[in-house]
């Protein structure tokens, strides 16, 4: 398969204060020589016996393939972000700036010196939307490679000196401004709009314990926190205990072998958090039991593990 072209999406003659020159140049010889390479690339690895292949060649056509991909993207997206008014966007990526960086001024403000920075070097400033936390980021990449893992970049800035130096030399910092002046921020808004579409990675599912309730690590440290009354039960087995001598603060383990002995120990007017090494069976079955005999219990996702992960305080069991 190749890979096909894509039409330069701004209208050259609406972009202000970048010339036709420029422009032609880099679309024609920059973005036409990263699609090109990519094809050729393409061409040369379905042409190859793996099995014969050495690991070097292989590792160096599958780097230059990534490098050549990522460029043809970038690039279309970059000529993509260009061709409007710049000013304020509107409002529904608006309101996620806002909601992600806390105002509009804060995200140009990074956005723009992020170009700055870059200046003298070489790279891509990007805003990124990451479905698994449904939020927006500004992005570095000092080369073509340094992709967000599931991210979606809606707008893309080049600060490859090819991208400016035909017009302005070697001052990166009065083309940054021009980009931003020739921001489309229409396009940006329709882009973010399919963006939020992506679902975020799928959830864990144990559908063998229906629909029990589950509550993350960090919100349970919340509720511990503001001092809530969280009745906060370390569940794993014994052999876990003694083996990891570490146990979360604010927990007490109770053996999930005799749950029947210490249950009647717990109030059922303050909720039950239980968890145990990883969040899976003897979590689920301990709150389940504890659900069973009218106690307001649920697990904690993760378990101990989870905890220690997010980098919840624990303690020396001793
Ligand atoms: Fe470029």
């Amino acid at each position: 398969m190749r890979y096909q072209l894509t039409p330069i999406h701004c209208r050259p003659w609406l972009l202000n204060a970048l010339s036709f020159k420029l422009i032609e140049s880099h679309y024609e010889n920059h973005y036409g020589g990263a699609l090109r390479r990519l094809n050729a690339i393409t061409e040369k690895l379905e042409s190859l016996d793996f099995d014969k292949t050495p690991g070097y060649v292989i590792n160096g056509l599958k780097r230059e393939e990534l490098v050549a991909l990522n460029s043809t993207l970038l690039h279309e997206l970059y000529f993509a972000s260009m061709g409007g008014e710049g000013g304020k966007p509107p409002a529904p990526i608006a309101e996620a700036l806002a909601r992600d960086f806390g105002s509009f001024n804060r995200w140009k403000s990074e956005f723009v010196a992020m170009g700055n920075a870059l200046a003298g070097g070489s790279g891509w400033v990007l805003l990124t939307y990451i479905p698994r936390d449904r939020r927006l980021i500004n992005q570095y990449a000092s080369d073509h490679m340094q992709a967000v893992a599931g991210g979606i970049p809606i707008l893309a800035l080049d600060m490859y000196e090819h991208a400016y130096h035909i017009d302005y030399g070697a001052n990166a910092k009065a083309y940054v401004d021009t980009f931003m002046r020739n921001l489309d921020w229409n396009a940006v808004a329709e882009r973010f709009e399919d963006a939020t579409r992506v679902e975020p990675p799928r959830a864990l599912k144990q559908p063998e314990f229906g629909d029990l309730p589950g509550v993350a690590p960090e919100e349970v440290k919340a509720m511990l926190d503001a001092g809530k009354a969280v009745q906060f039960i370390d569940a794993r087995p014994r052999h876990f205990v003694s083996r990891t001598q570490d146990i979360i603060d604010g927990a007490t383990w109770r053996d999930p072998e005799r749950v029947q002995d210490w249950a009647g120990e717990l109030s059922k007017t303050d909720p039950v958090v239980v968890f145990c090494a990883y969040g899976f069976h003897i979590g689920c079955k301990t709150a389940i039991t504890l659900r069973d005999a009218g106690f307001d219990a649920k697990y904690m996702k993760g378990g101990h593990s989870g905890w220690r992960a997010f980098g919840g305080p624990v303690r020396q069991n001793v």
